[in-house]
């Protein structure tokens, strides 16, 4: 079975379950304060996790294209990779821990014909803040998976998010399959074999994390599940390497072509450039390209990363490395429109990328060399980065190779004194959180529609829409299509009339339409919706109406005063506004 088999199987699955189909989003989440990228199917989900109504119903499946960059360090191993796609199922609400567990248990053993002796599980064995899942076990027994087979662990390991500070959460039960084709599946199920490896995970939503660390019972039980797409077909094709699938030996067979080198022998070099640049092929196309902030810093790392060991598989430093990737890449995930309508994209941020640290990487290594005898303090760590172009993490790893260290603490206070330093691109900004849906951001959530509206208005251009937001519970930042600066006096008018609509009491309304009725009724948004047939709107009485997930506060009175902190380029024919609520 191939990749668009299975994920076919899944969703036919899922909706012969009564389950609707929704669309994928981005991997780079829309109106998301605490998060770089999607990092799991619920992601976009979180305000449906939390209570609001979905438009196309209680049951939900799709697959989702995911980026994690915790474990960065454990890709090149067999079955870790930054980018992945995820399939998954969702009950709002709706179905619990027995209708999940047979679910998964059922498309596992009948459609994709996994034997039951190849499968064990694990369940949460309780503590302080849940009890012990002895529910999921029996449900588990009853099925035949064997007691020896169910292992009870801990939060670290059977507990699912919230992967942010605040959110929906809770305890999960974890589906393994035995790999070895060559050995009996041992009858205990030892969690510590890497020989087991995860596949599924099932997770039973039924706490919410507050900020104060209490788990709080949820109002609504929800389940969120999520099975790997290229570790299960890895399993059904019986490979113990996920890289010996076929959505990546074209990767690895261009690579073997460039460095004239073997795969075995150099699988951690040759699967680390494969997995990066998937990854970044992925993001540019959604969005990104390679900065010192935020997602373009992880591009940026990723891209150089790769590089870094296309050098040492001794891949010619004149040799274009990914171009010939990117389209085995294109020619794979040809399912993916956001792939193809970016080709020349994603090729000409690679080229350059990839052009701009070749010219610099021997040199820094050179450096680094030199002063590897003993830790790399902060000059030098420094110096690399400024001048060289090494990521701090790629200093922080040729250290480790070396058995040395480096002052990360020098790195970051001569960081400091050169420039501000940008909390997104100083070490250790890359786990990924969820939505916090508090107070104040879904106030300057609220605040972005009228912003929206008010810049129509003060500018006269009926043409201006939005081009992207970002908000943190501190300030909003909404993007926007215009091509010059705005005057003081334009900036002026647009905060008093968003003042002026605040001051008006007016009551925020949500309609949930077809997407037909939102346009007629002048929303506006993207219509081609993720959700699918039936829209949210939003509306501000007669000032604004947008297609949007929400939430969004019940009445502009609750705002206070809209404070316009900065108007900025943000690339070209593109404007970008900084606000607060004051
Ligand atoms: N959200 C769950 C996970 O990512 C399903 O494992």
């Amino acid at each position: 079975m191939n990749r668009k088999q299975l994920i076919e199987k899944y969703i036919e699955f899922f909706k012969s379950k009564d389950h609707a189909e929704i669309k994928n989003s981005s991997l780079i989440p829309e109106n998301d304060p605490t998060v770089l990228f999607t990092t799991a199917g619920m992601h976009p989900l979180v305000p449906f996790l939390s209570g609001e109504s979905h438009p196309q119903g209680k049951r939900l499946v799709d697959v989702q294209r995911c980026i994690r960059t915790g474990d960065i360090d454990e890709v090149g191993d067999t079955v870790h990779h930054t980018l992945f796609e995820m399939l998954g199922n969702w009950s709002l609400g709706d179905y619990f821990k027995k209708e999940t567990i047979q679910f998964s248990f059922e498309f596992l053993t009948k459609v994709l014909e996994i034997p039951t002796e190849r499968l064990a599980v694990t369940v949460f064995k309780g503590d302080s803040d849940a009890p012990k899942d002895e529910e999921s076990s029996q449900i588990w027994q009853e099925l035949g998976i064997p007691k020896e087979r169910i292992a009870f662990l801990g939060k670290k390991d059977n507990w699912w998010g919230p992967a942010g500070n605040t959110g929906p959460c809770g305890p999960d039960t974890e589906i393994f399959y035995w790999k070895p084709n060559d050995t009996l599946t041992p009858e205990k199920f030892d969690t510590s074999n890497d020989d087991w490896v995860e596949i599924w995970n099932d997770v039973f939503m039924q706490y919410n994390k507050d900020k104060d660390g209490k788990y709080n019972e949820a109002k609504q039980k929800n389940i969120d599940t999520g099975m790997g797409v290229e570790r299960t077909i890895a399993i059904l094709n019986n490979f113990e390497d996920n890289y010996q699938t076929d959505i990546w030996q074209p990767l690895i067979k261009q690579i073997e072509k460039l460095s004239d080198k073997y795969y075995k022998g150099n699988e951690r070099e040759m699967r680390i450039i494969a997995d990066h640049i998937k990854a970044t092929t992925f993001i540019i196309a959604d969005g990104a390209v390679p900065s010192n902030t935020e997602q373009g810093y992880v591009l940026r790392r990723l891209i150089r990363r790769a590089i870094r060991f296309a050098k040492d598989l001794g891949i010619p430093q004149d040799a274009d490395v990914t171009t010939p990737l990117v389209k085995e890449i294109l020619e794979i995930y040809d399912d993916y429109d956001i792939l193809q309508n970016n080709k020349q994209k994603i090729i000409d941020e690679l080229n350059k990328e990839e052009d701009k640290f070749e010219k610099t990487l021997e040199k820094g290594l050179r450096i680094f060399n030199k002063h590897s005898d003993q830790n790399i303090d902060g000059k030098t760590s420094f110096l690399l980065f400024q001048s060289y172009g090494f990521p701090i993490e790629m200093t922080i790893e040729l250290a480790k190779e070396k058995g040395i260290e480096v002052d990360e603490e020098g790195f970051k206070k001569e960081f400091e004194q050169h420039q501000k330093l940008s909390q997104t691109a100083s070490a250790g900004k890359f786990k990924s959180g969820l939505a916090d849906n508090s107070e104040q951001t879904t106030k300057l959530h609220t605040a972005c529609h009228l912003l929206n509206q008010a810049l129509r208005e003060v500018l006269n251009d009926k043409e201006i829409f939005q081009k992207g937001s970002n908000i943190t519970p501190e300030r909003l930042r909404f993007d926007f299509n215009f091509d010059r600066k705005l005057t003081d006096e334009e900036k002026k008018a647009i905060e008093d009339l968003v003042n002026k609509k605040i001051q008006e009491n007016i009551p925020v309304e949500l309609e949930e339409l077809s997407i037909d009725e939102a346009k007629q009724k002048g929303a506006q948004g993207i219509f081609d919706s993720k959700y699918g047939d039936k829209v949210k709107v939003y509306s501000i009485g007669n000032f604004s109406k947008e297609i949007c997930a929400g939430p969004h506060i019940k009445n502009t009175s609750e705002l206070g005063t809209f404070k316009i902190k900065k108007e900025q380029s943000s690339g070209s024919g593109v404007r970008r506004i900084k606000a607060v609520l004051e």
